[in-house]
């Protein structure tokens, strides 16, 4: 983390506090309450999450144990029995719910689709007897490659339904990307789509689909959804098209119920080293974690339309476009394509033809949208929105501003939500009826949660100095473990400061107590608000026969919070050029998917290393980000190597 950003951060002192009229309407608009409900959350843990556990969820078989903590180990719900599917579509039948839209679709080419709860029901129930069919029932693994079209939460549901642990691969991934996942979970069923819209052009999802499973030996069928009608080849006996297999299943089913702690999904994140990991996620207490907080941080009201603009393959839309949302019974609003499709206003378009009420987006696009100008705003009213959200990456407080002013109108509060794939739910975040806004602040701890920045000893620094971000107590929708590797959870999360969380994160509390996420301290880069690991950038380079050695790292970007700079040494007898540059960026976007394409790649003749051979992403970080070398270079093997490096460019 840079003292640089620190300074700039704290010279902030705006503070926006909600008006009374949002306060008044909102789902928790009194201090005292919030004070109280806080102050019983972390004091009394066990109480707090055992009663909206009982008030908030569906249970087939009530809990008899809260938690059962032995770090790093959670069991929470202890002896409960329910089903998610059932709590996110069940439970609003025979409701004034029932015929109210739980989805509005809008495709790129500007189709639309609305499809109610009791819609949305019949095709999951028939969804899950098609999964039972063909013998995919608890605990399988399904993996979901899809665009953003209502099946793909169909898709979801559907195996939460039947007990099958789903991990949707989002549709930029490469087929080589597809191929690990599916291998490391070894997934029995694919689904997927011939192929999704995207800037006008359609991505061939199946294609990417079939060169992946010629390495997968666990797959033994595919469904494919038509979306664009391009031509896709289908194998026989493996590949069956979604509306066939659909024809003729019973609309009802009968859900099974499932123990709290029964897994619902792996979903695969960059980490520091090697692989990325599977995130495990479990039943109970993620639903519990994602239904409080939508309630509370997007203050939803039964008449609202909410947007997140986030793709299904991240957690954001796990967590807060499906089981969130639809557990609280709102309406979801999904748009499947490029926010300048046709043109740089069609956000805001949709959000005055549909109404949208709250709209959840990341600071990637909110400085798009800055750039592309306020025109394409200003073509709209935008009068229907009422709350606004951030989440991926501290948004800086011009943007912030900019979100205020431009698109708020000055009316809305904006949420800025901080929280990992890790966590499940949102952790640190405003409570948009209560708590006074600082631009670019995440500001306090969610319910439950207990938040600290401590040193490298793990002893908590003072107030407005930085250090890293722990969490120190467990909460419901924390991760269970990394799929297959519980050793590296326990060492990517729970040893830094032994027995508390530690998120990879900087941050800085300042002296109101408000928290400000610096970034990364570990070696993963967040690029337009996705988690990308350098190792994995660099050995997907080292697999391209002409590169010898790579290291990969970020450089401060205005649009993309960060740019990915790579630098790499050629074997010998290969020659720099810019056709060898084009082809390595493409040989990236092969082995991970374009999202990891390097924007910058420098040649070099050797790399900064320490005596003991480990490269120092420091020293390139400077040279990448043009600036002086700072701090110590007496550990480098050969200070020459960085010289060169600072005369090429
Ligand atoms: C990392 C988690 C959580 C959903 C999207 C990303 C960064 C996330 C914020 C925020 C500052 C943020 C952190 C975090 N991050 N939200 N509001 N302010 N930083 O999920 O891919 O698991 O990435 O994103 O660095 O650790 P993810």
């Amino acid at each position: 983390m840079t003292d640089q950003t620190i300074t700039s951060v704290s010279r902030e002192h705006r503070k926006f506090r909600p008006s009374a009229e949002f306060k008044a309407q909102a789902n928790l608009g009194s201090e005292a309450a919030y004070k109280k409900l806080y102050a019983e959350s972390v004091n009394s843990p066990e109480k707090f999450w055992g009663r909206q556990a009982t008030e908030q969820l569906v249970w087939r078989k009530p809990f008899t144990k809260v938690l059962d903590w032995k770090s790093p180990h959670a069991k929470w719900f202890v002896g409960g029995k329910l089903n998610v599917s059932e709590n996110c579509l069940d439970r609003h039948l025979g409701t004034y719910r029932e015929n109210k839209a739980a989805l509005i679709f809008e495709g790129e080419p500007g189709d639309v689709r609305t499809i109610t709860y009791k819609q949305l029901h019949f095709h999951v129930c028939r969804l899950a007897h098609i999964f039972e069919n063909m013998g995919v029932g608890a605990g399988d693994r399904v993996a979901i490659y899809l665009p953003m079209i209502p099946e793909a939460v169909m898709a979801m549901l559907a195996c939460a339904r039947v007990g099958a642990i789903h991990t949707v691969i989002f549709g930029g991934f490469s087929a080589e990307a597809i191929k690990d996942r599916i291998n490391d979970c070894k997934a029995k069923l694919v689904i997927t789509a011939d192929g999704g819209w995207r800037r006008g052009k359609v991505i061939e999802l199946k294609a990417n689909v079939d060169k992946a499973i010629e390495g997968t030996p666990t797959v033994q069928t595919v469904i494919v959804v038509k979306r664009c009608g391009n031509p896709v080849t289908m194998v026989e006996g493996r590949d069956v098209w979604w509306r066939e297999a659909w024809e003729g299943a019973p609309n009802t089913h009968k859900a099974k119920a499932f123990d709290s702690e029964h897994p619902l999904f792996i979903l695969y994140t960059s980490g520091s080293t090697g692989k990325p990991k599977g995130v495990l996620h479990t039943s109970a207490g993620y639903l519990l974690g994602t239904k409080l907080s939508a309630h509370y941080v997007f203050d939803l009201k039964e008449n609202d339309r909410y947007f997140c603009s986030a793709d299904i393959g991240w957690i954001t839309g796990h967590s807060y476009v499906v089981y969130g949302l639809l557990a609280n019974g709102a309406t979801i609003f999904l748009y499947e394509g490029a926010p300048n499709q046709p043109e740089a206003d069609r956000f805001w378009q949709m959000i005055d033809r549909h109404g949208i009420t709250i709209l959840y987006t990341a600071p990637t696009a909110i400085r798009a949208f800055m750039r592309w100008g306020d025109n394409y705003v200003l073509r709209h009213h935008l009068t229907s929105l009422r709350l606004l959200g951030s989440v991926g990456e501290p948004i800086n407080p011009e943007a912030w501003m900019w979100y205020y002013n431009m698109i708020g109108k000055k009316r809305c509060p904006i949420v800025d939500t901080w929280w990992q794939t890790e966590t499940g739910a949102i952790m640190i975040t405003p409570l948009p009826g209560i708590t006074p806004l600082k631009p670019g602040s995440g500001t306090w701890p969610f319910f439950g949660v207990v938040a600290k920045v401590v040193d490298e000893h793990g002893k908590e620094v003072p107030r407005n100095t930085g250090g890293k971000l722990v969490l120190t107590k467990p909460w419901p929708s924390m991760l269970r473990t990394l799929w297959g590797d519980d050793d590296r959870y326990q060492k990517a999360y729970w040893s830094e400061v032994p027995g508390v969380y530690f998120t990879g994160d900087g941050a800085r509390q300042d002296k109101d107590g408000y928290f400000w996420i610096v970034g990364r301290i570990d070696d993963v880069l967040n690029i337009s608000g996705h988690r990308i690991g350098t190792a994995e950038i660099e050995s997907a380079l080292v697999s391209h026969p002409s590169v010898a050695e790579a290291a990969a790292v970020g450089r401060p970007d205005e649009l993309k919070g960060q740019s990915l700079v790579v630098f790499v040494t050629l074997k010998s007898g290969q020659t720099p050029s810019d056709e060898l540059k084009e082809q390595l960026r493409n040989h990236v976007g092969k082995e991970i998917g374009s999202l990891a394409k390097p924007d910058h790649i420098r040649f070099a003749a050797g790399l900064p290393k320490t005596r003991s051979g480990k490269i120092m992403r420091r020293i390139l970080k400077e040279i990448a980000g043009g600036g002086a070398i700072k701090g110590d270079t007496t550990t480098l093997e050969d200070f020459s190597v960085v010289a060169s490096l600072q005369q090429e460019e």
